[in-house]
């Protein structure tokens, strides 16, 4: 067994485990009904990832349709797994290349019982008779945007309609606490990722001079990332130089380099489905200006402060308040606010919010902005991005 699929299974045996201990612990009759293929739950345009549930993580991707947990009573190891997969047939064969059968199903996912796709209906019928709360996922993402009917959706209000007398409840809260808290395989994983991307960055730092292009850049991440198995980039890359610095979604990435200018690199391979995501800025002609030097120290200093704040017991929120403070002194040895601007500030609009314009950190994982209860405290192998900055549109350039 190859160590992706090795890698495949613990995950996806994991995190089903929990999740049916979590539901169990309710001490309810239930049934979970998870449909794949859903929408992007982080619906930002410059950052298209996306893993709705744990399962679609666990099975290349496409292959799975359905998956159907049912928990029966207190006892945690009592539940049903029920897998549904596209019934292989020759002309999918020949295009697409050799589907999943039952067998391949059950040794990559550990899950005994498969069915085909088209029997989910009598399947769930069969299944209902007994059922009286049912769980349904829905897409709820903080950053979410859905604007068409989605199957999931239209698999919902199916459900809905169909089992109008069933207590019909969201799993999405239980799994995105379960998705923020990550399995010992999970943080290996987005190691790995990052790791990966660890080379692309040594690799452009040996390949950026004067006069390249940024696209010639990001195809020089694509060749490491491809090289160490990384299939894609965890989110469009963002590699800016000059004032498309002082842009935080900049990924057109087709300017070119210029002697004197800065270059925001914003960029993470994906590994086995899970995401990474660093950003560094560097002199296109390997030295900065004194300016861009003294603004660079300082997101230096900044980062590594929110680093060390971010540990277990912590509001993610204080955290960005926290962050805030230390950028506000920053920004006042700097010269950029002046003692009357911090005097003057209010608690919603925060004088350093001038110059840093977005938050400090956010949950990674399957997700580049993986799901996770922000307004919980941080416990220990939840995995964050620190990622302040500081920009200043007026001087051309922005450090991140
Ligand atoms: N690192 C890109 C972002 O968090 O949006
Ligand atoms: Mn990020």
């Amino acid at each position: 067994m190859g160590r992706i699929f090795e890698v495949r299974k613990a995950t996806m045996f994991k995190r089903f485990d929990r999740m049916a201990k979590q539901f169990t612990r309710i001490g309810k009759e239930i049934v979970i009904a998870v449909k794949a293929g859903g929408p992007n739950p982080d619906d930002n345009p410059a950052l298209r990832r996306c893993y709705q549930n744990a399962r679609s993580a666990g099975m290349p991707k496409d292959r799975v349709e359905a998956a159907i947990k049912r928990a029966m009573g207190k006892d945690t190891s009592n539940y049903e797994e029920i897998l549904f997969l596209t019934k292989p047939n020759d002309l999918l064969t020949h295009w697409e290349g050799e589907r999943l059968n039952k067998e391949k199903a059950f040794f990559i996912s550990g899950i005994k019982t498969v069915y085909w796709l088209e029997q989910i209906d009598d399947i769930i019928k069969k299944i209902m008779q007994n059922v009286k709360i049912l769980y349904l996922n829905k897409n709820e993402h903080y950053r979410a945007k859905v604007e068409t009917e989605t199957r999931e959706k239209r698999f919902n209000n199916w459900i809905k309609k169909e089992y109008a007398s069933k207590d019909l409840k969201g799993s999405n809260s239980i799994l995105q606490k379960l998705r923020s808290v990550k399995d010992p395989i999970e943080i290996e994983l987005i190691q790995k990722a990052c790791d990966i991307t660890e080379k692309g960055f040594r690799r452009v730092l040996n390949f950026v001079k004067p006069g390249v292009w940024e696209y010639e850049i990001e195809a020089e991440f694509s060749h490491e990332f491809l090289r160490n198995r990384s299939k894609k980039f965890a989110y469009s890359p963002i590699i800016a130089s000059g004032k498309n610095s002082t842009i935080l979604h900049y990924i057109e990435n087709n300017n070119q380099c210029l002697d004197g200018d800065v270059l925001l690199l914003d960029v993470g391979a994906e590994y086995a489905n899970y995401s990474s995501d660093m950003t560094r800025t560097i002199p296109v002609s390997g030295k900065f200006s004194k300016r861009q030097k003294s603004i660079y120290n300082s997101v230096l200093h900044v980062k590594n402060e929110a680093t060390k704040l971010l540990k277990p017991g912590v509001i993610w929120k204080d955290h960005y308040n926290e962050v805030g403070k230390i950028m506000s002194s920053e920004l006042l040895k700097l010269g950029l606010l002046s003692k009357s601007d911090i005097q003057n500030q209010t608690k919603e609009n925060p004088a350093f919010k001038k110059y840093f314009t977005h938050g400090v950190s956010h949950n990674l994982g399957l997700d580049t902005h993986d799901y996770g209860d922000l307004s919980y405290p941080i416990t220990k192998n939840m995995v964050f991005t620190v990622e302040p900055g500081i920009y200043l549109p007026k001087e051309n350039f922005g450090i991140r």
